[in-house]
């Protein structure tokens, strides 16, 4: 068994970032620029929204946090993001979701302009990645697949299944592991609340994407032998053991699936690393004008 560190690509990847961001400087006389916009005060958001400024800082870009109220109406955000969108020193604009209920989600994402839509959540930009056009591929899915890359792990005639169908992660990572490209090339099975008897889907696959966000789902009778498991869940459980009064909890129940796996992602430490990273590259295809021109 082979543990997929994710936070060491991490901090590899960085380093590749940061020094194509220098370059860019030295080529733009100013560094590729992510903007964030923040609403209201979840703690998980708040958590995710501070790594990507960090991540940023480390990576030699700039980063703009704006941060609202949860009373915020909808226009007024709507409003703010229309203003990035014609601003020129910023690459792109993520907008953190959850969004409190009175404003719409969809509207939130198709203001974004496609072009600063590095989350890959516009229609525009997910049609573009299911034809196979350049597009920006969002974060969970794109370090995953940079995973695959970063380990040389075949996926060609592989029967991938994926379970989970979000937006997200699920639905563009069956579609981007059914690609004509490597990683990709793979058969794929996607698994969803409705699915019948699901263990005996698992038990055929050679790489499982676990993405349905329940606390070790993935048991060991699940896995066959030799199996590669990406998992992709965050669940914070309560723990008396941890200062916070919580801990994570990926999708799997590592400590008996690991064994029988030939990778593993750990949880933390595995996927969730990655995401930040493609966030970032992202950031620098848009700074870099690569996918739109
Ligand atoms: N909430 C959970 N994951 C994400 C993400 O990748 N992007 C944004 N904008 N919000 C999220």
């Amino acid at each position: 068994m082979q543990l997929i560190d994710g936070k060491l690509k991490k901090e590899e990847i960085i380093k590749e970032i940061s020094a194509e961001a220098i370059e860019f400087k030295n080529k733009f006389g100013r560094s590729p620029h992510l903007a964030a916009i923040l609403v209201g005060n979840d703690g998980a958001s708040e958590t995710y929204v501070a790594h990507k400024v960090k991540a940023c800082e480390q990576a030699n870009f700039d980063s703009t946090l704006i941060r609202y109220d949860e009373n915020i109406s909808e226009e007024e955000l709507l409003n703010k993001i229309k203003e990035i969108n014609n601003n020129s020193n910023i690459d792109g604009l993520i907008v953190q979701l959850p969004i409190p209920k009175h404003i719409s989600e969809q509207k939130v994402i198709e203001t974004i302009d496609p072009k600063k839509d590095v989350d890959g959540f516009h229609p525009t930009n997910v049609g573009r990645m299911l034809i196979g056009l350049p597009s920006y591929i969002s974060a969970t899915p794109a370090g995953i697949m940079e995973l695959f890359k970063r380990y040389k792990i075949e996926t060609s005639g592989k029967h991938c299944v994926v379970i989970g169908r979000s937006n997200i992660v699920g639905k563009p990572m069956s579609v981007l592991m059914g690609q004509k490209t490597y990683p990709g090339d793979s058969t794929v099975t996607l698994c969803h609340s409705r699915t019948k008897d699901i263990k005996s889907i698992t038990l055929q696959a050679d790489i499982l994407i676990v993405a349905l966000g329940q606390a070790e789902f993935l048991t060991a009778d699940m896995v066959k032998e030799g199996t590669v498991v990406i998992d992709v869940g965050i669940t914070r459980v309560k723990s008396d053991k941890t200062k916070s009064g919580w801990k994570l909890k990926g999708d799997v129940k590592f400590d008996e699936v690991a064994s029988k796996c030939s990778f593993i992602t750990p949880v933390p430490g595995g996927v969730g690393p990655m995401t930040i990273v493609s966030l970032l590259k992202n950031t620098l295809l848009a700074a870099k004008k690569e996918i739109y021109f």
